[in-house]
């Protein structure tokens, strides 16, 4: 069924939490609101949504996503402008694709209505929730997982498709400096690495830990034939200026379709930025950094909005980005950011108001 049949029930807490919350001070996703959606894949079809309070979820030790990790999420977020107006955005592609990855790991899609309807429900009730300090926001974590149980080796017949949400500041903490990988892969060819699995972040702990001991906080993924191809990073998609050419790697079953990756591909062409989408090599990266034309790096995600980086690693050297008076960095996230805090027109039309 694709429709909702019934309203969608609000069972509210007791006392919020809100007054323990120091909003000036939010780091990522670690405080969250006093409630959450909860909507159960049964007997073959979604039930009705209910907003319950936040809690513990209750499993059976044998659900399939402890054992064969069917489990699919989204990033997004709300903003609240100055005058208390709520906004979304793109939320129709962050359930486009949350279905895209349902596909690829065996999930039942979530009709759009469901997801639509139950993230409103929620965020109209959390309203207070939405930081208005800028750079913060309320990010949106809608996931679905397999709660049926079985060892057997398939898809399970349960789901519960959860969205939570966490007032939150930056991403990133200081400067961004990154390792490009050439041993470790994230995705594969004909893999998952287009899906937003749960698996594709734990498989990338790792690597990461051991970059970190070098002291880089991310790593930038190569492609796993010859890791010879930037690809993207941990959790965001990778822009390069090379003169004044913006380049980023064609999208692939590598690699995520970032929606804020091609809104800001529209909006460098909007502003006249000579924009590229081709493959680039590590070579060409390092050749550019030696001879003084790589300009800037930077990542793009809804949780890391635009991250300048500061210095990327390559086979134990390391290359320092000019740190540029203007930047594309910049300038194009005061475009996105000034569209998702509503302080700017939306020539195209991304903000979906509450
Ligand atoms: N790449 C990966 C692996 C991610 O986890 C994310 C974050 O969602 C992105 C790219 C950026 O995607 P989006 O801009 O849709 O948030
Ligand atoms: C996001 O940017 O929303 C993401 O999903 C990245 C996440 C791994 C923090």
């Amino acid at each position: 069924m694709n429709t909702i049949t019934q309203k969608i029930s609000i069972e509210k807490v007791k006392t919020s939490k809100i007054d323990q919350v120091d909003f000036d001070n939010l780091a990522f996703g670690s405080v969250f609101t006093d409630h959450m959606l909860v909507c159960d894949f049964r007997n073959g079809a979604w039930e009705t949504p209910k907003i319950t309070p936040y809690q513990p979820i209750s499993l059976e030790p044998s659900a399939k996503i402890f054992h064969y990790g069917q489990s699919i999420f989204e990033g997004m977020k709300a903003y609240k402008d100055t005058a208390n107006k709520i906004w979304f955005f793109r939320p129709f592609d962050n359930h486009k694709r949350l279905n895209i990855s349902a596909n690829r790991m065996a999930i039942p899609e979530i009709p759009e209505e469901y997801f639509m309807e139950g993230l409103k429900a929620l965020v109209e009730l959390e309203e207070a929730w939405i930081p208005q300090k800028d750079g913060s926001s309320l990010y949106i974590r809608p996931f679905i997982f397999a709660s049926g149980k079985g060892f057997h080796a398939s898809p399970a017949d349960e789901y519960k498709f959860i969205i939570c949400l966490a007032p939150s500041g930056s991403y990133f903490s200081g400067k961004v400096k990154v390792l490009i990988e050439e041993k470790y892969s994230r995705s594969a060819n004909g893999g998952v690495g287009y899906a937003k699995a749960g698996g594709n972040y734990a498989g990338q702990f790792y690597p990461t830990q051991l970059a970190a001991k070098k002291g880089y906080s991310q790593v930038i993924w190569t492609d796993d034939n010859n890791h010879e191809y930037i690809e993207e990073a941990g959790a965001m998609n990778i822009f390069i200026r090379i003169d004044d050419t913006l380049i980023t790697g064609p999208t692939s079953d590598r690699i995520l379709d970032g929606i804020t990756r091609k809104s800001i591909l529209q909006i460098a062409e909007d502003e006249g930025i000579n924009t590229e989408v081709r493959k680039i090599t590590v070579n060409e990266v390092v050749e550019a950094a030696k001879n003084g034309r790589l300009k800037e790096m930077f990542g793009a995600g809804t949780a890391a909005v635009i991250s300048p980086i500061s210095t990327f690693g390559h086979r134990d050297v390391d290359y320092d980005l000019p740190e540029l008076e203007k930047s594309y960095a910049t300038r194009l996230k005061k475009r996105i950011t000034d569209i998702q805090y509503n302080r700017a027109e939306d020539p195209f039309g991304w903000r979906h108001g509450l």
